[in-house]
């Protein structure tokens, strides 16, 4: 075997009809329709219709009544321990004992629940309860019956804020946790599981942890003022600048520009800063690598926009999770229809065949 390529990198693994993003163009589309077209049009959960059933109706149903068991206040690891909790508290079945609609209708369930389970771990972490349904009803979208859960109130910016971040990252083609629920969706496990071990691949930093890592470098630049010499003392440590890189986009990535706007139209005081440390990050990047393009990713301006509505760095992960659950319940469902269980192959380069007394 020598085709072996670290990270996969390139390697197609599936088809799909879902979304892909637009390497070169730097455009992304959810089944052919530009994110730039959705933003500020419907609100997320008709994007999560879109995404998984081709269809803006019903879109994502509202969360039903449902007590998780104990929250720490840690999100996402109350997200990931609850959502494998609802397997057995709901008791759902096999990916491959069900039929497409009830795997469907267990992802709709699962979806609308992760969210409110995010809603009631940061309450937690704030030391306050989550707001009674009766409260939370009162809500139009999933943004604001977000808001309101956590919070017990719904500010229009912080509602707009989440509602943009939420559509610009509900789905991405085959990254770390959607490849991880299909391969958890391929071996006929249940829609809870998939979804749950998905949430434990985010966390990451290099991957939905970003934006954490992303505000207090602001901080920082802002209280010194040097961006270029921050950037500069990074690199020498050989840090990674948070929020710059993509395994995927040789261009500007399309969510990136889109946040920034949002950014702006919601008077973010931290703008002036972050492209002042962008431009600078660019700068270095392209000097340090002038053979390997490193651009602005999502998390960067996401870190922004979430921090608009006052999402704590900490949350972050747990937030990009609640936009993920789209996608995911997208890929889990085309899964299940391919029925072929993912299972690649390692190239082996131990040590060779020898006793034990060698070892
Ligand atoms: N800051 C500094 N250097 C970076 C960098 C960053 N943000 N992103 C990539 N590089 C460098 C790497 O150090 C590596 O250099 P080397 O060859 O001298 O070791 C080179 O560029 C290639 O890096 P690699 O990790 O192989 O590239 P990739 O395209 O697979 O990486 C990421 C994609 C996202 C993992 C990477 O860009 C990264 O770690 N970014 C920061 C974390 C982040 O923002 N994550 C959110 C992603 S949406």
């Amino acid at each position: 075997m020598n085709d072996f390529r670290p990270g996969l990198e390139g390697v197609i693994a599936f088809q799909t009809e879902i979304a892909e993003p637009d390497r070169d163009g730097g455009a992304l589309r959810y089944r052919g329709v530009d994110i730039e077209e959705l933003v500020g049009t419907v609100p997320y959960e008709k994007v999560w219709g879109l995404l998984v059933d081709e269809n803006l109706e019903p879109g994502m149903p509202d969360p039903e009544p449902y007590d998780p068991a104990s929250l720490t206040g840690k999100a996402p690891a109350d997200l990931q321990s609850e959502t494998a909790r609802l397997s057995a508290v709901w008791d759902l079945q096999k990916l491959v004992d069900i039929d497409d609609e009830q795997a469907h209708d267990d992802l709709a369930r699962l979806s609308a629940q992760m969210m409110s389970v995010v809603a009631k771990s940061a309450a937690v972490h704030d030391g306050r309860e989550p707001a009674p349904d009766d409260v939370v009803a009162q809500g139009r979208t999933a943004a604001e019956k977000f808001l309101l859960r956590w919070r017990g109130e719904a500010d229009p910016k912080h509602v707009k804020a989440i509602d943009t971040y939420w559509i610009c990252t509900a789905e991405h083609g085959l990254n770390a946790s959607t490849f991880t629920a299909r391969i958890t969706a391929s071996t006929g496990a249940d829609c809870g599981a998939a979804m749950s071990a998905a949430v434990g691949a985010l966390s990451g930093p290099l991957h939905g942890g970003a934006p954490a890592r992303v505000l207090p470098m602001l901080d920082e630049v802002a209280s010194t003022g040097n961006p270029e010499g921050y950037v500069r003392d990074l690199l020498n440590r050989h840090g990674r600048i948070m929020g710059f890189g993509h395994r995927v986009y040789r261009a500007e990535d399309p969510r990136s520009r889109v946040l920034k706007r949002t950014a702006k139209e919601l008077g973010s005081p931290r703008v002036e800063v972050a492209e002042a440390l962008e431009e600078a990050a660019l700068a270095a990047l392209r000097e340090r690598k002038p053979d390997y393009v490193i651009a602005t990713n999502v998390e960067f301006y996401s870190a922004v926009v979430l921090d608009v509505a006052e999402v704590p760095p900490d949350l972050t992960p747990a937030m990009f999770a609640c936009a993920r659950v789209a996608g995911w319940a997208a890929h889990i469902l085309e899964e299940k229809r391919t029925g072929r269980l993912i299972r690649p192959s390692a190239q082996y380069i131990g040590p060779s065949s020898r006793s034990l007394s060698a070892v």
